[in-house]
């Protein structure tokens, strides 16, 4: 990318959010001369506070409204002279899709569709924050690629698959300048709660016990979240237009040793785990291959262990962060998703 098309004002939707908050702080840290807008309509998930330490910057400000109202999308873009948007809101978490699925559908689908016709009529590039779970899971000797058939398999993936489809259709159908990256689980700062490594560290810490579901011998590649952001970085900067990206490790572990690195890192017993009812449909492996995105001169920074290990010591030294959402709203989640499950487990 020249300096001439360098993208100078930036919409990142889900900003506040955890990928998204991390993925700003990196980006005006990396390019103090560009200007980001926050499009975010403040979930659960998202957090104002997250950013709290950048919000009086000149550079950032915020928008509170929904992705899937266009009027109020095209203003934000339209005032503030959008020339990219990033877009990371959507609801995140397989469980709550589970449990709720149809505002998947709104915000994931919907949504991003809401935002490709914006970005068509006023020309402006796209990228989209895809995911690993649009593959479906893996058998154990491929690594996915790029160009494989899509083949989700909770509501959460599926919702993805379609936006993440309706971009490439964009790109095909109206030649919109858009690129796509598929990311890990990523662990780090700011990782609402209710995800596997931010509820057992907080959990250990708590003393409360670990619900792990089924055998817990489920693959996943845990990523940091500082390397998801370089990655999306490079591709921003660097990947070809129309393209899609991989960004993980490549390499996985199972959750029962995603597990003992939470617990050894925070000094707590591993009697505090319990095998629980299984989530339904859970995808037993997830592997990406992430040579595409290593072409571009990108690599990790972290290996999975040293990005579960770091992401716990987070979660014990900013107790501050956690405890309120942990003793709000987050409870009554909490009871639905796992009294039952807990109820039967030997102590
Ligand atoms: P998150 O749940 O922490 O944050 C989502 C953000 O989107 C929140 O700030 C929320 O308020 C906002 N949002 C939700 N619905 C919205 C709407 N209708 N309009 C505007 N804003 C809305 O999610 P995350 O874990 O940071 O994930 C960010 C993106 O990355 C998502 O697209 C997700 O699918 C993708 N992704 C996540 C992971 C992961 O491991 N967390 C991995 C790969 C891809
Ligand atoms: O793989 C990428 C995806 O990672 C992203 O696209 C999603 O947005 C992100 O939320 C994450 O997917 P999940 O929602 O499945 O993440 P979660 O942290 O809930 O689960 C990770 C693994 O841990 C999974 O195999 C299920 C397991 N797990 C999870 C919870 C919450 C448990 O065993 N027990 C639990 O209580």
């Amino acid at each position: 990318m020249t300096t001439d098309n360098f993208p100078k004002r930036l919409l990142v939707t889900g900003g506040c959010g955890f990928i998204g908050s991390n993925f700003v702080r990196y980006w005006l840290g990396q390019h103090p001369e560009s200007r980001v807008v926050v499009y975010d309509k403040l979930t659960y998930a998202g957090r104002r506070e997250n950013l709290a330490d950048l919000w009086d910057s000149p550079n950032l400000s915020l928008v509170v409204a929904d992705i899937g109202d266009m009027d109020a999308l095209r203003r934000a873009c339209k005032e503030n002279q959008i020339d990219l948007i990033v877009n990371f809101a959507a609801e995140t978490h397989v469980d709550q899709s589970i449990l709720g699925p149809l505002v998947f559908t709104d915000t994931n689908v919907r949504g991003t569709h809401v935002l490709l016709e914006v970005a068509r009529q006023l020309g402006i590039r796209l990228h989209h924050i895809s995911t690993d779970e649009v593959y479906g899971h893996i058998r154990d000797d491929h690594q996915s690629v790029e160009t494989d058939e899509l083949a989700p398999r909770s509501p959460y993936a599926a919702s993805k698959a379609a936006a993440d489809q309706l971009v490439q259709a964009y790109a095909i159908t109206y030649d919109l300048p858009v690129t796509i990256t598929r990311g890990a689980n990523n662990v780090g700062a700011y990782q609402y709660p209710e995800k596997a490594v931010p509820l057992f560290a907080t959990n250990a810490i708590l003393g409360e016990a670990i619900p792990v579901y089924g055998d817990g011998l489920q693959m996943r590649d845990y990523a940091h979240v500082h390397d998801h952001c370089t990655g999306i970085e490079t591709v921003l900067l660097h990947g070809q237009i129309g393209e899609v990206y991989n960004v993980g490790t490549g390499r996985e572990m199972t959750n029962l040793e995603m597990v003992d690195i939470v617990l050894d890192t925070l000094g707590k017993d591993h009697s505090l785990v319990r095998h629980v009812t299984d989530r339904p449909g859970h995808d037993r492996r997830y592997s990406m291959n992430v040579d595409k995105l290593k072409a571009l001169g990108w690599q990790p920074k972290y290996d999975p262990k040293e990005a579960v290990a770091e992401a716990a010591k987070w979660y014990a030294e900013n107790q501050a962060w956690w405890e309120p959402i942990r003793s709000g709203e987050f409870r009554e989640y909490y009871e639905k998703q796992y009294a039952e499950r807990l109820a039967g487990t030997p102590s």
